[in-house]
Formats: C-alpha cells, sequence, structure tokens
C-alpha cells in the first residue's frame, strides 16, 4: 500500500530539530509522497527547498488569508515574488494555500478577496491548478470561485463540514482533500461530507503538523498519520483501506499533474 499525503507542512519551525530523520521514517512507513504546502511568502520558499531536495515531496507556493500583508502595496509586492518563484522552479505543483478565512480575520475582508482573485490569475497564467483555504466564507469563496473561472481547478484542502460548499466545488469540477478533523467523534457532518465526494474526486492529507487525527489527537502531526484518515474515509465509504489509498494516489497525481513514477 502506497500513500499520498496531499498537504503538509515539513516546512514547518516544528520539524526543526528532526526533519531529516522524520522524513526517512515517513518513507519507509509506505508515505510515497508528499506535497509541503506554502501559506507565506518564507514557507512557500522553505517548502520549495524542501522540495528540491527530495524526489518525492513536491510544493505549493501562495499567500493564505492568514499572511496577509497590512497594505496593497505590500501585497502586490509578494505576489510578484510568489509568481517568481513558482515559475522558476518545477516542483511547485499548484498556487496555495489560498482563499478567505472570516474565522481569524475579518477587518481585512477585502484585502483577502483581492490576494484570493490575484493567486488565481496567478495560477492560470501559469497553468497551474490551486490549493484553497476556506473558513466561515461559503458565499464569498463560492462567488470568487465562480466569476474567476481557474483553468486548473485544483482542490478544496482540509474538507470544510459544510454541505453547500462541498456541493458546490464538486460541481466546479474541484477535488475535496479530508484531513484529521473527519476523525473526530463530535466531528459534525464529516461522514456526510465523505459520502458526497465521489471516489475520483477524494484526496487525503494530514495538514501537519496540525490537526492530529485519531488516535493521536493533540500531538504533534506528520505525515505517517495519514493512514487513520484513510482508514475513516475507507470505514465510512465501504471500501479497502488499499482502495482509498490507491485511488487518492492517482487522485492526486492527477489533479497536480504528477508524472513522476521513479518508485513504480
Ligand atoms: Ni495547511
Amino acid at each position: 500500500m502506497k500513500l499520498f499525503d496531499s498537504h503538509a507542512h515539513l516546512e514547518d519551525e516544528q520539524f526543526e530539530e528532526d526533519r531529516e530523520e522524520l522524513i526517512q521514517k515517513i518513507q519507509q512507513e509506505g508515505i510515497e509522497k508528499f506535497i509541503s504546502a506554502g501559506y507565506s511568502l518564507k514557507s512557500s520558499q522553505r517548502a520549495i527547498e524542501l522540495a528540491q531536495r527530495y524526489d518525492f515531496i513536491y510544493a505549493t507556493a501562495g499567500i493564505s488569508p492568514n499572511d496577509i500583508p497590512q497594505t496593497e502595496e505590500e501585497l502586490w509586492k509578494i505576489l510578484d515574488e510568489i509568481k517568481k518563484i513558482a515559475e522558476q522552479n518545477s516542483k511547485v505543483v499548484a498556487i496555495g494555500e489560498i482563499g478567505l478565512d472570516y474565522h481569524w480575520n475579518t477587518e481585512n475582508k477585502e484585502l483577502q478577496k483581492k490576494a484570493f482573485e490575484e493567486q488565481i490569475k496567478i495560477a492560470n497564467q501559469l497553468d497551474l491548478p490551486i490549493v484553497i483555504h476556506t473558513r466561515e466564507a461559503v458565499m464569498d469563496t463560492l462567488e470568487i470561485l465562480k466569476r474567476s473561472e481557474v483553468r486548473r481547478r485544483g482542490v478544496f484542502h482540509c474538507c470544510p463540514l459544510n454541505r453547500e460548499l462541498v456541493k458546490e466545488g464538486l460541481k466546479l469540477g474541484f477535488y475535496i482533500s479530508f484531513c484529521g478533523p473527519v476523525t473526530f467523534k463530535n466531528a459534525k457532518n464529516a461522514n456526510e461530507m465523505i459520502q458526497m465526494v465521489p471516489k475520483d474526486r477524494m484526496l487525503i492529507e494530514t495538514d501537519s503538523p496540525y490537526l492530529s487525527p485519531e488516535p493521536v489527537r493533540g500531538r504533534r502531526n506528520d505525515p505517517r498519520n495519514i493512514k487513520y484518515i484513510a482508514q475513516k474515509v475507507a470505514d465510512v465509504k465501504g471500501l479497502s483501506i488499499e482502495e482509498v489509498a490507491n485511488v487518492t494516489y492517482q487522485n492526486t497525481k492527477k489533479v497536480f499533474h504528477l508524472k513522476d513514477e521513479r518508485r513504480e
């Protein structure tokens, strides 16, 4: 069984002490590939550096809604840099995470929307898919996606447990990625969301070092825990874990247009 963790942050400071060692262990446990996702200019650069050192690691570059600078002028500067690094590095497989977050930030909605739309344009120009982060911003997220024509589509990272968003996202051609919270006993809607997403549109991710799934909830997360999310999806969908691993592996390759098959 080989697994693909479609979204982690191995460039995060929480891995400073044992990153290299951990990457060895991750590989030994059947995690064939993972994507280290950027969310700021600095984290995008660090994700790219990591991806350049290892064949089986890929990167995304983008400014998340929680990392928007104070002024529009600064925003344009940073987005120029994001475009440059994404264009220059072949291991960048998407623009992300980008989107809207009205849970953590409500005072800069307009700037968040601008950053989101502008990064969709960058994705279209570079012919890359996007990785969407959205929280408590259902209507605005859908409105921007509908009007922007995201050419290569992409994925809703860490499945928003919102029926409308998942339904419309699927209609627009996006993939949905499930993460740790779907394993929580009190996760509202989690089973329903898993049922809603067809097999050929689902991805799995850890979002490490955050959001550890049961039974390791509360500890630092890492890509080896992807098996718990695969198992949960398998249980709800009545599939074997091997089938979930296989289908999400293929879907991840497809949405991010990966050709490298070094180990097959
Ligand atoms: Ni993330």
